[in-house]
């Protein structure tokens, strides 16, 4: 074979192409980001409170570290030597304070800027400033950084014009020495699923999400959203938008850079639990970074609940990073009053063999929604000739487990850490500080795997009701995995 032929079937066998080098984020980051609660209403004490809620009601053990915020928190002038300048009214104690109380939680601080004159809200943007900027971020002990995409000069149009505007930035942030999460917001304006892993950690695909599952918006629209060239800058974005628009490319993903699905919906309102669970599902499936947007300091036992399950999460922090792709869709299911009703398979590997398989329904009524063992695993080859479509599958729910909203009340409710600690134990719920996913994965830690359902035999079929606008979410175990695991793990290997 010619090293040209060679060169060809590399990316057949799986081998990742190169991904930004920083070492950072080789799972999807977990967080919090300030925008959908309180938008430009920013201060130190949001940050330090939310950071304190973190700790308090066990995210951060199931590893919500970044805290990051968004807009608004900068002078509007530069000082005199053309440096940022943060608005000590709301940070009296400035940003390094912030960063380095986060840093004594065990958390880390992520900050916000635009590769344009300004901010979307008008503070003073790094386009032609990335040097200052970035050695203020870094002399600042800032560990997560997002870069968004207004007023920028009209230096966008192709992709390389906007690669080489938030490269300057990429290379400012390296040349401080101080590692960082590059988190890109371009809104998936001129290809940037192709080339923001080259630079980044994560890139933004669509316009901003809003609070709704399948309503469309004229702020983001176009005429086909599953077309790639199809850009939607605007705000207003519905999941099934966003997940459409995803769908071409979610297999992009990949360790240390992501498709950035954009902040979670979870316990804003206006969407249903069954809504609210299908999203936080397919966002950890589809290697999203997962920041909560809601006001933790108001959060409800629901959203917790949600947020805290360690079996979704495993989803996302699964070591063998690839992103559940959507295997089938069928648009010819009862609309709701905006003509839009459609139902979803999405399907990914797992870690150890496993699989996940979420069937979505965002028809306007209750539908049976049928899969093949064929098309779970069509990634692994078409035609039904994937090893896996002629093996036994355990079928395990992964919201069975869920935590009760009266063990969620009582934690949001403990008087003082002493009580919160009796609970967790008394919970037995997961602590990825003390056995990270990888290894509770590997040790088939029942916290993580769900409760077993039903099964699945060789080439049958997943046939399940699925409520309107919910998501059932199951891990596929193969039943006699000797074989396939082997063949699994030579594959893994390549
Ligand atoms: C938008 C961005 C949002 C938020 C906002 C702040 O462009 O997509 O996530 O950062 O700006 O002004």
């Amino acid at each position: 074979m010619s090293w040209l032929t060679a060169l060809y079937f590399i990316p057949l066998l799986g081998i990742p192409a190169k991904a930004v080098n920083n070492g950072l984020a080789r799972t999807p980051p977990l967080g919090w980001n300030n925008w959908y609660s309180t938008y430009c209403d920013v201060s130190e004490d949001l940050i330090l409170e939310t950071s304190q809620l973190l700790v308090d009601t066990g995210l951060l053990d199931l590893g919500y570290k970044y805290v990051v915020l968004d807009d608004c928190w900068a002078e509007e002038e530069r000082d005199n030597t053309g440096h940022w300048r943060a608005d000590l009214t709301k940070f009296p104690n400035g940003m390094k304070y912030v960063a380095d109380t986060l840093h004594d939680k065990g958390l880390l601080f992520g900050m916000y800027s635009s590769a344009g004159e300004l901010t979307c809200a008008g503070y003073p943007g790094s386009l032609n400033h990335e040097k200052e900027d970035a050695e203020d971020l870094a002399s600042w002990n800032v560990d997560f950084f997002k870069y968004d995409n207004c007023y920028n000069l009209g230096q966008s149009g192709t992709a390389l014009i906007s690669f080489n505007r938030y490269k300057a930035m990429g290379d400012a942030l390296n040349a401080t020495g101080r590692p960082m999460v590059y988190s890109l917001c371009s809104w998936g304006e001129d290809q940037v699923h192709t080339w923001g892993m080259s630079i980044a950690n994560s890139w933004r695909m669509s316009g901003d999400i809003y609070n709704s599952f399948t309503r469309p918006d004229a702020l983001c629209s176009c005429d086909d959203e599953r077309d790639p060239q199809c850009i939607a800058p605007g705000t207003h974005c519905s999941l099934l938008f966003v997940l459409n628009h995803v769908s071409a490319y979610a297999d992009k993903a990949r360790p240390g850079a992501w498709n950035d699905l954009d902040i979670l919906q979870v316990g804003i309102g206006g969407m249903t639990d069954e809504e609210e669970k299908a999203h936080f599902a397919l966002w950890a499936a589809l290697k999203s970074p997962l920041l909560l947007g809601h006001d933790l300091r108001v959060s409800n036992a629901k959203s917790l609940t949600i947020a805290n399950n360690p079996a979704i999460l495993a989803l996302s922090q699964d070591p063998s990073t690839k992103a559940a792709l959507l295997v089938q869709r069928d648009t010819n299911v009862p609309k709701d009053k905006y003509g839009v009703g459609e139902t979803h398979v999405w399907s990914g590997g797992l870690a150890h063999g496993d699989q996940v398989v979420i069937l979505l329904n965002m028809a306007n009524e209750n539908q049976k929604i049928s899969v093949s063992l064929e098309e779970i695993f069509v990634r692994d080859g078409a035609g039904g000739i994937a090893a896996q479509n002629h093996h036994d599958w355990d079928v395990y729910d992964l919201w069975a487990d869920r935590m009760s909203d009266n063990d969620a009340q009582s934690i949001l409710d403990a008087a003082d850490q002493s009580a919160r600690e009796q609970l967790f134990q008394k919970l037995n719920w997961y602590n990825s500080t003390r056995i990270p996913y990888s290894e509770g994965l590997k040790m088939r830690d029942p916290r993580l795997l769900g409760k077993k359902v039903s099964m699945i035999s060789a080439q049958g079929i997943l046939e399940v009701d699925v409520s309107r606008h919910a998501a059932q979410v199951f891990r596929l175990r193969n039943v006699d995995d000797s074989n396939l695991k082997r063949r699994v793990a030579i594959k893994d290997e390549l």
